[in-house]
């Protein structure tokens, strides 16, 4: 088929030529909406799931609704290491004045928003920031106790001070979220407590790994009640038909039924193959209807695709310790073996390989489905290491 036209996008965060499968997701956030234009406030959604299994995509699209329903939103995306932290913290002070600044002119409010964005920059002054611009207004002193629980909440009370009345909220949406430095993170959490308990209208909306709401529940142990937890999993085998044959016939083509089926099968749901098999495809089909042979080869193709990018962009991440621990795992044969089981296969305890098991954690390539049990974070991770020559 005509390449230029080809429709899908495997990536990171790219709107998908169809977004299947989300439905219940994205009705729970519109309602969430709809109810804070009546000040009627709900928990908001964590969003928590594998590498690739689409939870940025599926934030972006929850950001934009908010957008268009009139919500102040600010986005950012956590990072690991100390370095992420300040980068970070960086990042989410200017964005809450360019946020500001972007929901005023949008909505012509200045005089009420112009001293929230002072107030924002004395919030970055008390993150050891410096102030993004120079100037404070001289009746204006900035919230720069230096203590981020507390200006952290002055500056969200006074935010949703404003929206409140005006039937708006505040939504602050980050992704990789397991990665925010536990101040932070504690501080976050400190004010959706407060918001929640006083009606002020401040949703904390994050998506992350499946270890997330662990990493929430060990910061407070109020955060197991503070949102509303979703498991964003591969698609259904329906909802995965759909991903692929939507954007085909939208320009004309169509799939052989096994055809389909043989992409559907080989992607396992998983909305990153999906898109990289359905690329492949397009590429590789003479003509439309696309055939069975086409879907064949295009699962060839597209594995290929993946053993060069998917997987290696994790695996080259790891120390050597770390991916012998990751081989070992992957040699275990199972989705959630033992830690024990693990270490065994290195010749060691559990106790022996828990700083590799740890730092492989923190980099986000396997997690704790259960205490004492360990997974890939990546779907089909086990069989691409396992394709690995041995070195
Ligand atoms: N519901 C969906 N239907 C079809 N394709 C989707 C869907 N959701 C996401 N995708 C596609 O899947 C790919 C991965 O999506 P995304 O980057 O959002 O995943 P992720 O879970 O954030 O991954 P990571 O954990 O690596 O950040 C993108 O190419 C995106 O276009
Ligand atoms: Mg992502």
């Amino acid at each position: 088929m005509d390449l230029e036209f080809n429709p899908f996008k495997p990536g990171s965060g790219l709107r998908p030529p169809a977004l299947e499968g989300r439905d219940e997701q994205i009705g729970a956030f519109e309602l969430l909406v709809a109810r804070s234009k009546r000040q009627n406030y709900d928990r908001g959604p964590i969003l928590s799931g594998l590498r690739g299994v689409g939870k940025t995509t599926l934030l972006n699209t929850l950001v934009e609704h908010a957008d268009r329903q009139g919500w102040l939103t600010i986005a950012i995306e956590a990072r690991p290491s100390e370095a992420g932290t300040t980068a970070v913290r960086a990042k989410l002070s200017q964005e809450l004045t360019v946020g500001l600044r972007r929901y005023s002119r949008k909505h012509r409010i200045q005089h009420a928003i112009d001293p929230l964005i002072d107030l924002a920059r004395g919030f970055s002054l008390g993150l050891g920031l410096g102030p993004a611009t120079a100037s404070f207004s001289l009746d204006q002193r900035p919230a720069a106790s230096g203590d981020i629980d507390l200006d952290l909440e002055e500056l969200v009370e006074a935010i949703t001070a404003e929206l409140r009345p005006r039937s708006s909220a505040f939504g602050l949406f980050i992704d990789e979220m397991q990665d925010l430095d536990s101040d932070l993170l504690s501080a976050l959490l400190a004010v959706q407590h407060r918001a929640s308990q006083r009606e002020w209208p401040f949703f904390l909306i994050g998506a992350g790994l499946p270890n997330l709401p662990a990493v929430l529940a060990g910061n407070r142990s109020y955060a197991e009640r503070q949102f509303l937890y979703s498991t964003i999993g591969p698609l259904t085998p329906a909802a995965a038909a759909d991903a692929l044959r939507i954007p085909v016939r939208r320009q004309g083509g169509d799939f052989t039924d096994d055809a389909l089926a043989v992409l559907v099968q080989a992607s396992g749901g998983y909305p990153y193959f999906l898109q990289e098999y359905g690329k492949a495809i397009w590429n590789i089909a003479p003509h439309s209807p696309f055939q069975l042979e086409d879907a064949e080869l295009a699962v060839e193709v597209g594995r290929r695709h993946l053993d060069e990018g998917f997987f290696p962009s994790r695996w080259n991440r790891a120390t050597d310790r770390e991916r012998r621990y990751l081989t070992a795992l992957a040699a275990t044969g199972e989705e959630t073996p033992r830690s024990g089981k693990v270490a065994q296969l290195m010749g060691s305890t559990a106790t022996g390989v828990s700083d590799v098991r740890n730092s492989a954690i923190r980099k986000g390539l396997i997690w704790a489905p259960e205490h004492g049990r360990i997974a890939f974070t990546v779907p089909g991770m086990a069989d691409f290491i396992r394709r690995q020559p041995a070195e």
